[in-house]
């Protein structure tokens, strides 16, 4: 049996996601998978840092409103010392995704390689900014970069296009890719005014710590970056990609499409052909009879356009606490199964 060691850097919706998961099913992932993954150390911004070398007790970690209060172990490291002093083998980013600069977490995943740790991240800042650098960081040190949960949280869609479509030949990736503006379109068009469906979509954890980037496209449009970087190796700035949200559309628009059988939908793309890499987010009226019209609520989609084998469609949870933390799973398994 292995023990893998975890320190998270950032204990909001996601990491309590991750923990609660943890504390459900470690115990069968170490009968069943052969590895036991324990929380070593924690460091968040504004709930404290906790260390203790044989594991944090988890259902206290999730109860705490003040983690340095936590029995044993080391309080009060900052995020820094957390990555360079724990026993931790793997340390899981999870602060707030920054899109214009990428920090702090480019800073926390650079310290975590350097100081010999893998790194599995949900944050889309460091992977849609410096995806290349850091990976040949972690290359050129035998480590891994997890990043599943940075497109469709816990929904496999970056091992399906990276690993199993790698030699497909990926022309064209289209998707809904923003679980916030899809479920307050879904609840728009149920009747919902657009500020209580933010509201709600806030409530159920699906909104970005500011929801500008969910509603104006950025969210959306770091993910097309990041699959540019990722599936087509063409880094892109956040600015080549052509962006607009679903702000400008009213519960009137909502209705009218309604009525001639076709519904808003935010889709992010992205083409590649012999002058270059097209890539956009826009919303776009689709007819109900089209596969993404009918994809509801915090429900993503993707659609890989290939060579080989034309369309392949993976539909599923886009954003949400518990997808989310599936997502660190999904990565620590593609790391400590392989
Ligand atoms: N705010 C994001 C969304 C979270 O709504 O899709 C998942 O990346």
């Amino acid at each position: 049996m292995q023990t893998v060691r975890l320190a998270l850097i950032g204990f909001g919706n996601v990491g309590q996601g991750f923990a609660q998961i943890l504390l459900e099913r470690a115990n069968d992932y170490a009968d069943n998978l052969g590895v036991r993954f324990i929380i070593v150390a924690v460091n968040d911004l504004l709930r404290g840092s906790a260390f203790n070398p044989e594991g944090l007790e988890l259902s206290a970690l999730l109860q705490a409103k003040d983690i340095s209060s936590l029995p044993a172990g080391t309080a009060g490291w900052d995020a820094f010392e957390t990555i360079a002093r724990s026993n931790a083998d793997v340390v899981i980013e999870l602060s707030y995704t920054n899109l214009q600069t990428g920090e702090p977490a480019i800073s926390h995943v650079r310290a975590a390689l350097e100081s010999g740790k893998h790194v599995v991240t949900s944050n889309k800042g460091p992977v849609a900014l410096q995806y290349a650098e850091l990976s040949a960081l972690a290359r050129s040190r035998n480590l891994q970069i997890g990043v599943e949960g940075t497109v469709m949280s816990g929904t496999p869609s970056l091992h399906l296009g990276m690993e199993l479509l790698a030699g497909a030949g990926i022309q064209r990736v289209q998707g809904i890719l923003n679980g916030t503006t899809n479920y307050i379109l879904t609840q728009m068009e149920n009747g919902a005014s657009y500020s209580d469906a933010l509201a709600e979509a806030q409530i159920r954890g699906y909104a970005e710590a500011d929801p500008t980037g969910d509603v104006e496209g950025f969210d959306a449009a770091g993910k097309v970056a990041i699959l540019s970087a990722l599936l087509m190796n063409t880094p892109l700035r956040m600015d080549q990609v052509d962006r607009t949200g679903i702000t400008g559309i009213t519960r009137s628009d909502v209705d009218q499409a309604k009525a001639a059988g076709q519904r808003w939908k935010l889709i992010g793309s992205l083409e590649k052909n012999q002058d270059g890499i097209f890539a956009s987010v826009k919303p776009v009226r689709l007819p109900f009879e089209h596969p993404l019209a009918n994809v509801n609520g915090a429900t993503n989609a993707i659609t890989y356009t290939t060579d080989l084998l034309g369309d392949v469609t993976l539909i599923g949870p886009g954003a949400g606490r518990m997808a989310t933390g599936y997502a660190i799973i999904c990565d620590l398994l593609g790391i400590y199964r392989r």
